[in-house]
């Protein structure tokens, strides 16, 4: 049975996995290198707190309950001790999913079961860098993840039976839907995403049109939530990146990341979290409202 959680990596993702843990009722530790990271965690989870509060999604003893159960910390050795499940949420770059999966596999206790956030990497690949490829699966959340319904299960080669049905157990419990998949890069979801959101860069490179004109275009013509240029700053332009350049070297040429998308990560436009991305942010106050 699952208790104990620990989520490594407080950034986008691993901030929002650790709190519908504890609202699932796990005892969750989040685990960061940055002290920052987990400063801006913590705060971003008491908006979200606050929100769900005045919304009344959630009541103030499921707030406190969290408040109990929601850890913080830059030293994970003991947390990982206990842990019977980690989550991976660090950046999608292999020598450093490698290194924490090698410093999990010394602290995690032999039954602890370890899953990859990973957007597009191989589990059978991450599995390789433990030495328990049964327990090793990736679960793959979506931004943010405390709105999004899903967790895509990807299967690595070696991910047991018992393995799969306990990370959809977990998943539910965290209150979301699942798709139980087999392992191909970019997954369902991110070989999508990643094709739609690079061939709209290439479209505003050549001059096709504004980014709203263009986001206006797929939303209103083609039925999607939210335009391409509006999901990247949301995922990230430098995560975007990372998951383009490793679908053309497993998945070829039709992956190749537009140049513009490059210069805008050079420039540091990396979305709203830096406050620009496409779209500047620094003239939009917090209800998400144009001044
Ligand atoms: N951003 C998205 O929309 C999205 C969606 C689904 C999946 N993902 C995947 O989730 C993972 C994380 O992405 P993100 O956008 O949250 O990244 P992020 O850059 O926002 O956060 C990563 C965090 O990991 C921390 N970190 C780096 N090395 C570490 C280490 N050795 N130990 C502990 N912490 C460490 C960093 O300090 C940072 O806070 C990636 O694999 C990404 O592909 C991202």
């Amino acid at each position: 049975m699952i208790s104990n959680i620990v989520v490594i990596g407080s950034g986008v993702m691993g901030r929002g996995i650790a709190y519908v843990g504890a609202l699932g009722g796990y005892n969750v530790t989040l685990v960061d290198i940055n002290e920052q990271a987990l400063d801006n965690a913590k705060n971003e989870i008491n908006q979200i707190m606050d929100k769900g509060l005045s919304l009344r999604k959630i009541t103030s003893e499921t707030v406190k309950t969290i408040e109990e159960t929601l850890h913080f910390s830059t030293e994970p050795k003991e947390a990982l001790g206990k842990a019977d499940l980690v989550i991976e949420a660090v950046p999608e770059k292999t020598d450093i999913k490698r290194e924490v999966f090698t410093m999990i596999e010394e602290f995690a206790n032999e039954k602890c079961l370890f899953a990859t956030n990973t957007s597009t990497m191989s589990p059978t690949e991450i599995a390789s860098f433990t030495k328990r490829p049964s327990q090793t699966i990736a679960m793959h959340f979506f931004n943010p993840v405390h709105k999004m319904p899903l967790v895509e299960i990807i299967r690595g080669l070696e991910t047991s039976d018992e393995t799969a049905t306990i990370i959809r157990e977990v998943a539910e419990r965290m209150g979301k839907e699942t798709v139980v998949i087999n392992e191909f890069p970019g997954f369902v979801t991110s070989r999508i995403s990643a094709l739609v959101g690079n061939e709209a860069f290439y479209m505003l490179q050549e001059g096709l049109g504004t980014p709203e004109e263009i986001d206006k275009a797929i939303k209103l013509g083609l039925n999607y939530p939210m335009g391409p240029f509006e999901l990247v700053d949301l995922v990230g332009l430098d995560a975007r990146l990372n998951n383009l350049k490793y679908l053309h070297e497993k998945l070829g040429e039709k992956y190749r990341p537009a140049p513009l998308l490059e210069q805008y990560v050079k420039a540091g436009r990396l979305g709203r979290k830096t406050g620009k991305g496409v779209y500047d942010y620094s003239t939009i106050n917090k209800e998400g409202v144009k001044q």
